[in-house]
């Protein structure tokens, strides 16, 4: 679905994000027959950034057992850092609690200590590019029941626990951003949004090779390779004009050179996040690659050369009752978002106490079932 209003990740036109919002939702309910009031929102953007916090609280209750009280008071101490007011809070990851110095805990509540600390990580976001949001969704009224940042959506699709653990990089190639990020120890720890995607090769390829966007796109996706290479230089592709009237033919491989070029200034970009996240000697997991930009022919093989890391692409594939040609690295994050709503999912009673109402009941056991 188009997205006009949208640039690098961010709103620039409320009425146009609103109706491609809409026009969506709309067919997903004729696709699905179920109503759709609420939705949670994966989030991203050239605003977004990451702070890791920690904080310290002595333990109130005098028999030394952590409630959930401790927990609170802990985690609000920790996400309490001076923000910039045009800067706010979206999320915060609880990474670990350390009861007593004993670190690695999940869930303090119920554990024996004096001494609880939290280690979290907070990602904030421009406020107007969350209000802009906001804005869009209230415009034909849709509730907005969380807003979750994209690569934490993602990962739940695409990533195993264990690379989790160890160490790996989830990037999600879009159209006008990269959402970079690094896991470790279970969590996210830094993370950063390049404001560059599959469109930059796009318009380069529209302009070097004189023709339309859209048909640039489709060059690109039917006949684009990341590497001359790997490209066939007696394939000959046919590129129409501006006008989309005069047609001319260019070799696959003069192709690849152009989408090369910008794929290599990208994999550049890459490099010098990364190397602020001092990640290089952590990330045993190597790259994952999801969105619309990561299927593009060879894009892996590139990186890998380049980066000299192992690369490969996340593709969705802990879900059941999928068609397996929707899970594909460009549907990544609509179905981490299946996933993470199904974890969260809040079950929904009626009035009388009489259990789940009907819409609920459906979508709920749909979801449940989704990922068992
Ligand atoms: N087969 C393909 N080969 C190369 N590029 C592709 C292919 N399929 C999609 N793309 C590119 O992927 C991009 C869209 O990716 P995606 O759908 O993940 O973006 P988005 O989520 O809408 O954008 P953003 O994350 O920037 O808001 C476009 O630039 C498109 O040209
Ligand atoms: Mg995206």
């Amino acid at each position: 679905m188009p997205s006009l209003g949208l640039r690098k990740g961010n709103i620039i036109d409320i009425e146009s994000t609103a109706k491609a919002i809409d026009n969506c939702l709309n067919d997903l309910e004729r696709l699905t027959g179920v109503p759709i009031y609420s939705t949670i929102a994966g989030f991203s953007g050239t605003s977004i950034s990451a702070i890791n916090n920690h904080a310290v609280v002595a333990v109130g209750n005098p028999n030394n057992e952590i409630t959930a009280e401790d927990k609170e008071r802990v985690i609000h101490s920790a996400r309490n850092v001076a923000l910039p007011p045009d800067k706010t809070v979206i999320q915060i990851i609880e990474r670990q609690y350390i009861v007593d110095g004993y670190d690695g805990v999940k869930d303090p509540v119920g554990m024996v200590g004096s001494r609880l600390e939290a280690e979290v990580t907070i990602i904030i976001a421009a406020t107007a590019a969350i209000q802009n949001m906001q804005r869009s969704t209230q415009r034909i009224n849709l509730q907005l029941s969380n807003i979750v940042y994209n690569p934490l959506l993602v990962s739940e699709t695409v990533l195993l626990p264990a690379e989790k653990e160890m160490g790996v990089v989830l990037m999600d190639i879009g159209a006008g951003t990269i959402d970079i990020s690094f896991f470790a120890a279970g969590s996210i720890l830094y993370t950063s949004v390049l404001p560059v995607g599959g469109e930059y090769i796009t318009k380069d390829l529209a302009i070097v090779l004189r023709t339309s966007l859209e048909e640039a796109a489709r060059i690109k996706k039917d006949y684009g390779i990341a590497s001359p290479e790997m490209a066939d230089s007696s394939t000959l592709i046919e590129v129409r004009n501006i006008q989309g009237k005069e047609v001319k033919q260019v070799s696959q491989e003069v192709v690849s050179e152009i989408i090369n070029a910008r794929v290599v200034e990208i994999i550049e970009m890459i490099y010098a996040e990364l190397n602020q996240f001092e990640c290089w000697d952590r990330i045993p997991g190597g790259i994952v690659l999801t969105g619309g930009g990561a299927e593009l022919a060879g894009i892996t093989g590139v990186m890998e050369k380049y980066l000299n890391v192992p690369v490969r692409l996340g593709v969705p594939d802990n879900l059941r009752g999928i068609p397996a040609d929707f899970s594909r690295p460009r549907n990544a994050s609509v179905l981490g978002g299946l996933v993470y709503s199904a974890k969260n999912l809040e079950i929904a009673y009626d009035e009388e106490g009489q259990g789940l109402t009907s819409i609920f009941n459906r979508i709920s056991y749909w979801f449940i079932d989704l990922f068992r």
